[in-house]
């Protein structure tokens, strides 16, 4: 049995990815209403899943530990100084049947994990979702979102880079600000056109180094850590890059942000990154964002692991 990955969005078709949310948004529902679909109840009871994690990480970890226990099964927390993952046996004699884990986007054979965050996206997106309702009728397809903005406003890094393929499949626009010099790498650039080609109706992607250009018109904005783990050493010139691409609501007031804007960012977060006035506001959806990490992850258990791939 040759397992089906998760390793990107650009992985999903748009409707396999609108599937996946919107299972998310209904079990969500369900959950929370104190009743679990037939299908989902005890799904993996008598199973263990293996989470295998070469970084700290606080939501990917909760979320998914959590979704494990709510289809019944044990979930097994392996982080890199548990185990001889890296440094007495190689990742694929580790890894050969776990499905779910996080890597560093580092050297060698683990450097694809690490490159995007489906989870994170499957959860932006159902955050979109539930706080965006009013757009287009949707189709199996799509969420109904096309026209919507958002705006990235900071490094280009590999939550970025699922957004934008999300993004490009779901018919939104994202408009992304970084400094010059840490724009999306060309190689990335092509992924994305992929995505594009292959959506029914595809979000355009633009990139400028101006905060205010991006903003301009934008429904939602969001940002990331500057500096990313790995990029330690590089933290003093990233500080320096950086100044200006602070989200404040003078920002988005002086690049003209649509009137009711929202903000996400999928935490941890930092201060230089977004001002406490706009991240504590009630334009802030960056807790609601956390919690459908859970919502996400056992959309993505019960397709990947429960149902082996298949999405419906
Ligand atoms: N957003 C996110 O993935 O958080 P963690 O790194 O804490 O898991």
């Amino acid at each position: 049995f040759a397992p089906r990955h998760l390793l990107s969005i650009a992985d999903l078709t748009p409707a396999e990815f609108t599937t996946l949310v919107r299972n998310a948004a209904s079990h969500k529902r369900d959950i929370k209403s104190g009743s679990i679909s037939r299908n989902l109840q005890g799904s993996l009871s008598g199973k263990t899943v293996a989470m295998m994690f070469s970084k700290r990480s606080t939501r990917t970890r909760i979320s998914t530990e959590g979704a494990v226990v709510q289809l019944g099964g044990h979930p097994m927390f392996l982080g890199k100084d548990d185990i001889q993952l890296g440094v007495n046996e190689s990742l694929y004699d580790t890894a050969v049947k776990s499905p779910i884990w996080q890597t560093f986007d580092g050297a060698g054979d683990q450097r694809s994990v690490r490159q995007f965050h489906p989870l994170q996206i499957i959860a932006d997106f159902l955050t979109i979702y539930e706080n965006f309702p009013s757009h287009a009728s949707a189709g199996l397809s799509s969420l109904g979102l096309n026209g919507l903005k958002i705006a990235w406003v900071g490094d280009a890094n590999n939550v970025l880079f699922d957004m934008a393929i999300a993004a490009a499949k779901m018919g939104v626009d994202l408009a992304v600000a970084t400094p010059k010099g840490y724009e999306i790498p060309p190689a990335m650039l092509q992924i994305i056109e992929q995505a594009r080609s292959g959506a029914p109706s595809p979000g355009k992607l633009t990139q400028t180094n101006v905060p205010e250009e991006a903003v301009k018109d934008a429904d939602i904005l969001v940002t990331d850590t500057w500096v990313s783990m790995g990029q330690e050493k590089e933290k003093a010139e990233r500080m320096r890059a950086f100044q200006g691409f602070q989200i404040t609501s003078e920002l988005a007031k002086r690049g003209g942000a649509k009137p009711n804007w929202k903000f996400m960012h999928c935490l941890p977060r930092h201060p230089e990154e977004v001002s406490d006035e706009v991240f504590y506001s009630n334009r802030s959806l960056v807790f609601p964002e956390a919690e459908n990490r859970l919502w996400a992850a056992i959309s993505a258990l019960e397709a990947f692991v429960v149902n082996k791939g298949k999405i419906e």
